[in-house]
């Protein structure tokens, strides 16, 4: 089993509107501007020259170089250059994805995202699914499928101790260098990179007051929706407990029959299914 020490990364971060800001306050010949180099969080002042925009740390970067980014690009600024924030690993394509200024990205893994973004943030998405659970202080909750860390520190917020498990190296090296991810450094929360099929049937018994499953979609991890693992969500959870399971916006007839094999199988494994909420199943232990 192994426990992952998260290094929050420092970056310039810059999206496509930022750009546009940049370029405005060139044209009128300003000599700063503020605005924000980590993806919304805070705003810094950058200098404005004939040679375009000199950054916090030194970067001169020409307005040509930047004016290629485009919409939906999370660009990092170093040493002069600038790099989109993503990279091809173990045939896969992994890039942040920006849904606006100002707003926490999405992590896209060769073309799915791994947060709603239609008509919704993909911090609101995560928002939303711990607002399900009814976190409280203290809770103890287990989080399956870390990812971009929202809906764990969303949690860890709520005054939660976090369990989380992500699978996959590359989704945390993304989650280093993304701001929002970045509390998941905090104390309280607890990451490890594991197979969660292998960590669960490790950890106590009747151990968490809540669990938050959010896995993938079932063609890319069926174990996760199987009677076996939910056997184990099962047995670690207290009685009385709660768990919510994504499974995504019901409507398609496909999905239709994922959610009855979900409930199905659920309630096999002892849970008392509840309500469907934030597209995902509200379960309960007895
Ligand atoms: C939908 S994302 C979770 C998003 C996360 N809740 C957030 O707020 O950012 C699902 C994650 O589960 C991970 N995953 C897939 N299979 C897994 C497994 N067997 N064990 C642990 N994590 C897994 C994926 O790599 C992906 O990062």
């Amino acid at each position: 089993m192994k426990r992952y020490t998260f290094r929050p990364k420092a970056a310039i971060l810059l999206v496509r509107e930022t750009v546009d800001v940049l370029k405005r306050a060139l044209g009128e010949k300003k000599a700063n501007v503020k605005i924000s180099l980590d993806l919304g969080l805070t705003k810094s002042e950058v200098k404005l020259n004939e040679s375009g925009v000199v950054f916090p740390d030194g970067s001169i970067v020409e307005l040509e170089i930047l004016d290629k980014m485009k919409t939906g690009d999370v660009c990092m600024v170093k040493e002069g250059n600038v790099f989109k924030v993503a990279f091809y690993a173990n045939g896969r394509y992994y890039r942040l994805l920006a849904v606006g200024p100002d707003r926490a990205p999405t992590l896209e893994v060769s073309g799915i995202h791994m947060h709603r973004i239609e008509n919704i943030t993909p911090w609101r998405d995560a928002l939303e699914k711990v607002r399900a659970l009814r976190v409280f202080d203290g809770a103890r909750i287990l989080d399956i499928g870390t990812g971009l860390g929202y809906t764990s520190i969303i949690a860890y917020r709520q005054g939660a101790e976090v369990t989380t498990v992500e699978i996959d190296p590359h989704v945390l090296e993304m989650a280093e260098v993304n701001p929002w991810s970045h509390e998941l450094a905090a104390p309280h929360i607890h990451l490890w990179l594991e197979n969660a099929a292998t960590l669960v049937p490790e950890l106590p018994k009747n151990h968490f007051h809540r669990i938050l499953h959010d896995p993938p979609r079932f063609a890319l991890a069926g174990e996760l929706y199987s009677k076996s693992f939910y056997d184990e969500l099962f047995r670690v959870l207290k009685p009385g407990g709660w768990l919510y399971h994504y499974v995504g916006d019901p409507g398609k007839w496909r999905r239709k029959k994922l959610v009855a094999g979900v409930n199905k199988r659920l309630k096999e494994a002892g849970f008392e299914t509840k309500k469907q909420v934030a597209a995902g199943i509200i379960a309960r232990k007895p």
